[in-house]
């Protein structure tokens, strides 16, 4: 667990170290394009932007998916693309989009399915449209999408200690060399 710790402090300077060019070799395409990266003008889970929120689940799945000899290639490119929506969900003058928590993985996946010209796997999709379960009575189909769902929950967890415990956000700035 710890490991996957200090993995997950990683995906916040993906640049920066051999995993992330690993990675990047992978998502690199995408994760550059700026549709992508106009997801950190969204907030995700309070102080954290969807972006490193994609970005951390992508490169957690990428690892994961890789060291079990899985498909690590759809699994880091449906999660990059796995939130990508162009609103802000908590807005209360906007209605169309709710129940978010239902409903975003279906924009995500037409999303996806634009951004990548439709070079989009059947897989790739469903680990879109199946990464809210349990929230969701959609049950990954795949073991990739199993571990992407998982990955989500983790970060998401993660995100909100970040955002809700003073005490933990100093102690991972400081691990993660930032300014506290
Ligand atoms: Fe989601
Ligand atoms: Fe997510």
């Amino acid at each position: 667990m710890s490991k996957l710790y200090e993995e997950y402090k990683k995906s916040y300077d993906i640049y920066s170290h051999l995993n992330g060019k690993c990675y990047l070799n992978v998502v690199g395409d995408l994760y550059e394009r700026p549709e992508i990266q106009r997801m950190s003008e969204y907030e995700q889970h309070l102080e954290i932007d969807r972006l490193q929120h994609m970005t951390s689940v992508s490169y957690l799945s990428f690892l994961i998916c890789r060291r079990l000899k899985l498909d690590y290639r759809s699994a880091a490119r449906a999660s990059i693309m796995h939130d990508m929506v162009f609103y802000d969900w908590r807005n209360p003058a906007e209605m169309w989009h709710r129940p978010h928590g239902y409903l975003h993985p279906k924009f995500a996946a037409e999303n996806a399915k634009i951004l990548t010209g439709g070079n989009f796997s059947e897989k790739e999709e469903k680990i879109i449209l199946k990464h809210m379960f349990p929230l969701t009575v959609t049950v990954p189909s795949s073991r990739e999408g199993l571990i992407v769902s998982l990955s989500d929950k983790y970060c998401a967890t993660r995100e909100l200690f970040y955002s809700l415990s003073k005490s933990y956000k100093k102690r991972f700035l400081k691990e993660i060399g930032r300014n506290v």
